[in-house]
């Protein structure tokens, strides 16, 4: 405690220029916090919202958040209020461990092998279609915005897996359309707090609104499907509705709409981005792109896909990972100090939010040289043995990692090889597009492509 009082508090912006940093910062976070760490190193703190955040943009200080020292963190109690109308109480944000315990063992179920395959299944089907649908772009030569089309495909493959029943597909476009509008109320939140409830900016009430229609939709689905209960869980919604907690009461509605909202909105801001930019940068690398559809060809034989291939599909999963290293889709992940604590050599004060920043983590040239190059290759498994532990976040680390690594993974490697089986998709002007964030890191020009058939 004596040595932790010798400490300076981390260097950074104070609350007087809490404005003008708001300002830069929601104009491009990610690129905020490399300013930051190239002014100030990679621990530094400024105010975000109501509150000064500390920020950590190293491998080994992560580690010690994430691995060494987990204990002395928990999950940001301003971040689960600032997100709470839309994700609730939900597994991703709750700061509450006891009951983020209750949560994680009702939540394992839906990623047992054997629902992994039902999702496999699903999710193949979902994107033959999605590849059926290319080739009416390649016949016309129109461009493709290559995000959108993505979006709608792994949404349409997770409404699929969570809800065997009770979601059309023609939903999925207004779905979508109720989550992006309800972005900038949710935007508002993290820096007005309570005050964006009642802010009467037209864009703002639009978005409460549209978390409304969400809800509603939710909770109908909800009464349907407790109407029509099934024995074995077929899909997410049933464990969901299945699941006891330890002392044997079922789940509320508000339960399980938080966590049903919570994984849509996990699941679709994340997958589609690294998909999207898992394309853009092989249409900027020709001879990467050559030695996927190399691989995928000789894996897949011009057949569908099977569960086995998956494996098979090693080159493939080093250019995800490469994706996910480059554009990891969250711009930073929460925890907040449970108490006084070091890091970096700062003293960070319990009560402090703090957060991870995979942009910058990802990008240490200690761990990643020439880091801004895009090479599947470091991916390689003697490669990842050299690194340090959290040099690579994109699903974050220890107990709180994603729980839905394996089901954006399969996502992602089934759109990447049955695309690319098919087809060639080149950005419309080359080069690679420019980032933006808008809940996750996307390309700022949505990565419009054309769509060549392959010979
Ligand atoms: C490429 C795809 C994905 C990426 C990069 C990703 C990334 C992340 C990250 C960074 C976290 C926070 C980890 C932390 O706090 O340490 C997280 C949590 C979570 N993710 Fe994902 N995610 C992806 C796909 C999915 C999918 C498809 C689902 C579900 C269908 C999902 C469900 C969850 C859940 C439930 C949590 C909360 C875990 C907890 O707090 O215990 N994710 N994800």
């Amino acid at each position: 405690m004596d040595q932790l009082s010798q400490l300076r508090e981390p260097p950074g912006p104070g609350p007087e220029e809490a404005l003008a940093v708001a300002q830069e910062f929601m104009a491009d976070p990610v690129s905020y916090f490399a300013k930051m760490v190239a002014t100030h190193g990679s621990v530094f703190k400024m105010p975000l919202g109501p509150v000064e955040t500390v920020f950590l943009n190293d491998a080994e200080t992560a580690e010690k958040v994430l691995r060494l020292d987990f204990a002395a963190f928990g999950m940001s109690q301003q971040s689960e209020g600032a997100m709470r109308p839309l994700l609730g109480r939900s597994m991703p944000v709750v700061a509450d461990h006891r009951y983020w315990e209750e949560l994680h063992a009702i939540i394992m179920p839906m990623f047992t092998p054997a629902m992994l395959r039902r999702y496999f299944e699903q999710t193949v089907k979902t994107v033959a279609e999605e590849v059926e649908h290319l080739g009416h772009f390649a016949e016309s030569g129109a461009t493709v915005p290559l995000l959108n089309f993505v979006r709608q495909g792994i949404f349409t493959a997770l409404a699929r897996t969570l809800f065997v029943r009770g979601v059309e597909t023609d939903d999925v476009p207004t779905l979508l359309g109720w989550f992006e509008k309800s972005n900038d109320y949710m935007s508002a939140r993290y820096l007005q707090g309570e005050a964006a409830d009642t802010d009467p900016s037209p864009q703002i009430v639009a978005g409460r609104e549209a978390l409304g229609e969400i809800n509603a939709y939710v909770y109908r689905l909800i009464a349907y499907r407790r109407a029509n209960l099934v024995d074995e869980p077929e899909d997410m919604l049933d464990v969901l509705l299945a699941a006891r907690k330890s002392d044997a009461s079922p789940l509320d509605d508000e339960e399980i709409r938080d966590n049903v909202v919570a994984l849509f909105f996990g699941g679709q801001e994340t997958t589609p981005s690294v998909i999207t930019w898992a394309f853009g940068l092989l249409s900027a690398n020709s001879e990467k792109r050559e030695r996927v559809l190399e691989e995928v060809d000789r894996v897949l034989e011009g057949r569908a896909p099977t569960f086995q291939d998956l494996a098979k599909l090693e080159y493939t999963e080093m250019v995800l990972d490469e994706a996910l290293r480059l554009y990891p889709p969250f711009s930073f992940v929460g925890r907040e100090a449970l108490e006084d604590v070091e890091l970096g050599g700062y003293l960070v004060r319990k009560g402090t939010p703090i957060g991870f920043v995979g942009w910058t983590i990802h990008r240490d040239p200690r761990q990643w040289p020439d880091p801004e190059s895009f090479e599947p290759e470091r991916h390689v498994r003697a490669l990842k043995a050299t690194r340090g532990k959290c040099a690579f976040v994109a699903f974050g680390y220890g107990q709180r990692k994603c729980t839905g690594e394996r089901v954006g993974r399969m996502e992602g490697l089934l759109m990447l090889a049955m695309i690319s089986q098919r087809y060639l998709l080149d950005r419309k002007g080359g080069g690679l597009s420019g980032h933006q964030v808008i809940n996750s890191i996307k390309p700022s020009d949505g990565l419009p492509v054309h769509v060549r058939a392959r010979t």
